[in-house]
């Protein structure tokens, strides 16, 4: 068997092939902080970027590799294809992290060799060791990606990975990246890797997969069967298209039944020792987290992390429930973090108060991210009795939205009912700090914000997605809003949340357009569609 860690590693993509997700696309100091409760999560490698996209993204993953790849935190990796100008790019990225790997990759399916690299196996396997060797001068960790590996001609995989291992790398990525394979084909493709190469023994074996036919979570379970011994996911499974395994729903399933996968470690089944390094108690954090910042909301029914997963609505369920949990519940819900939602703090609680909650929920804020987090407390206070861990984390995510913020949202009023016709007028400050305000009718009250907004914005656009959800139960909960807006077939995402429905939609409309403005959601290269000159040439 491939060389093995004893458990699985988590390898985190959601800020790389997450943030290829259509409109999810993430400022700076949105990746830190999510690469921030990557890090308190437990992954043990964190794939920060592609830093040869642009400067935002280089920038981003240097910040990372800094801030969060310290010590024994995660190992920080970035992602370039394999040419010379990508893996140097990526190698100046990663740099400051005191564990760094380079990640690169070439496609080895006939299909796209023919159409997309116009290039012969031949070339292809002369390419992979030059560029992991080029590579490991940079670096001791090496990742090498065979692209497309489920529709590739498994022999040819063979002689590919074994070029790539004799070069140096000391892990091999077997993607399914359009989502094709079935469980028992991944997992026999696996099988036949850790069999058929000679060096395999000096790698460890790792999975990538997308879910176009809903199956990358069982590609991957069937996988660690056969030796894989790194998973490569995301939070809330987002992703290109369908999106890529879910490390919720990897992490829990290796968890919840883990006397059935034990063995497949050399492990007694009964062995409690944990088959991955997750904090699964930082599980929901994380996912809401991710769904606050990358716009992308969590469907209701989604496996783990769905607001319904742990509801058990139905009269049969709470009686079976109530007389003992095991007959209807797999996971306890604390064991993912969804603790009773537990009423923390009021009105009249001070800002040490504030602040010990907020680091007893993991945010260790700067001085004035504090200072600015106890005003909203102070001001929601105001307005709502009691204020739960969940509108405390409502609280820390919007401010992390905005930090560079071009447009400040200074006054929404609304005037609205059955008789009539839904009126608003907002105030926005621009950049100098000059206030401008604008009135507007509309459809009903959020139209009529939206409407005045855009008047005094100037910026076209086009609403596509408006969704409002309660941060908490009660009359008194925030409601949260994820609005997405597109320009030009790009998408921009806005969260905000505020007891008063319209102040949030306002808000994360203008959340949304301050991204649209600081063209957040540019098409940056696309490290697997767009074919550099770079690729084809892998010298320069
Ligand atoms: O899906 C895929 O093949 C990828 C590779 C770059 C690993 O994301
Ligand atoms: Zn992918």
């Amino acid at each position: 068997m491939a060389k093995d860690p004893g458990r699985v590693l988590i390898f985190d993509t959601t800020l790389r092939d997450g943030e290829q997700s259509p409109g999810a696309s993430l400022n700076l100091e949105e990746k830190l902080a999510i690469a921030q409760q990557l890090a308190r999560l437990g992954v043990d490698v964190i794939e920060a970027g592609f830093p040869f996209a642009s400067q935002g993204d280089f920038a981003a993953v240097q910040r990372i590799a800094q801030q969060v790849g310290g010590g024994e935190g995660p190992i920080i990796c970035g992602l370039a294809r394999a040419s010379r100008a990508d893996i140097k790019a990526c190698a100046d990225a990663v740099a400051p992290a005191s564990r760094r790997r380079i990640h690169t990759f070439i496609a080895t399916s006939d299909i796209h060799l023919e159409h997309k690299l116009r290039k012969s196996r031949a070339e292809v396997l002369s390419v992979v060791p030059e560029m992991v060797a080029y590579a490991r001068s940079f670096v001791d960790d090496v990742e090498f990606s065979c692209e497309d590996a489920a529709r590739s001609d498994p022999e040819f995989l063979y002689q590919v990975i074994e070029a790539a291992i004799a070069a140096g790398a000391g892990t091999i990525n077997i993607p399914d990246t359009v989502g094709y394979t079935t469980p028992s084909e991944f997992g026999a493709l696996i099988a036949g890797i850790d069999s058929h190469v000679q060096n395999i023994d000096d790698a460890i074996l790792s999975v990538h997969g997308h879910n176009d036919l809903g199956l990358a979570v069982a590609n991957f379970l069937e996988a660690v069967k056969s030796g894989a011994r790194q998973f490569e996911c995301t939070i809330n499974g987002i992703g290109e298209r369908a999106g890529n395994a879910a490390l919720e729903e990897l992490v829990m399933a290796l968890y919840v039944r883990r006397r059935y996968f034990n063995p497949f470690f050399g492990r007694d089944a009964d062995s409690p020792t944990p088959l991955t390094a997750i904090r699964t108690e930082e599980i929901t954090k994380t996912s809401r987290l991710v769904s606050n910042l990358t716009g992308m909301v969590v469907q209701p029914n989604k496996a783990i992390v769905g607001a319904n997963a742990f509801a058990h609505e139905s009269g049969i369920h709470q009686d079976g429930v109530l007389k003992n949990r095991l007959t209807y519940e797999i996971v306890d819900a604390r064991t993912v973090g969804l603790t009773d939602n537990r009423l923390s703090l009021g009105k009249l609680s001070g800002r040490s108060a504030v602040r010990a909650r907020l680091e007893e929920l993991g945010y260790d804020l700067t001085r004035e991210d504090l200072d600015e987090a106890f005003a909203r407390f102070k001001d929601l206070a105001d307005r709502k009795r009691d204020i739960t861990d969940r509108d405390l984390e409502a609280i820390v995510s919007e401010q992390v939205q905005q930090p560079e913020a071009h447009f400040q949202l200074r006054l929404v009023q609304v005037s609205c009912g059955s008789s009539l016709r839904p009126t608003a007028t907002v105030t926005l400050a621009d950049e100098d700090g000059q206030d401008q305000t604008a009135a507007a009718v509309g459809t009903g009250p959020v139209d009529a914000v939206c409407r005045a907004l855009n008047a005094l914005v100037g910026e076209p656009n086009e609403l596509i997605e408006f969704s409002v959800k309660s941060v908490t139960e009660g009359i008194d909960a925030m409601g949260e809003v994820t609005i997405r807006l597109r320009r030009d077939g790009q998408l921009f995402s806005g969260h905000s949340a505020d007891t008063d429905v319209v102040v949030a939609a306002a808000q994360a409309f203008v959340n949304a357009l301050n991204r649209l403005v600081a063209g957040c959601g540019r098409q940056p290269l696309h490290p697997q569609r767009d074919v550099a000159l770079a690729d084809l040439r892998p010298g320069i």
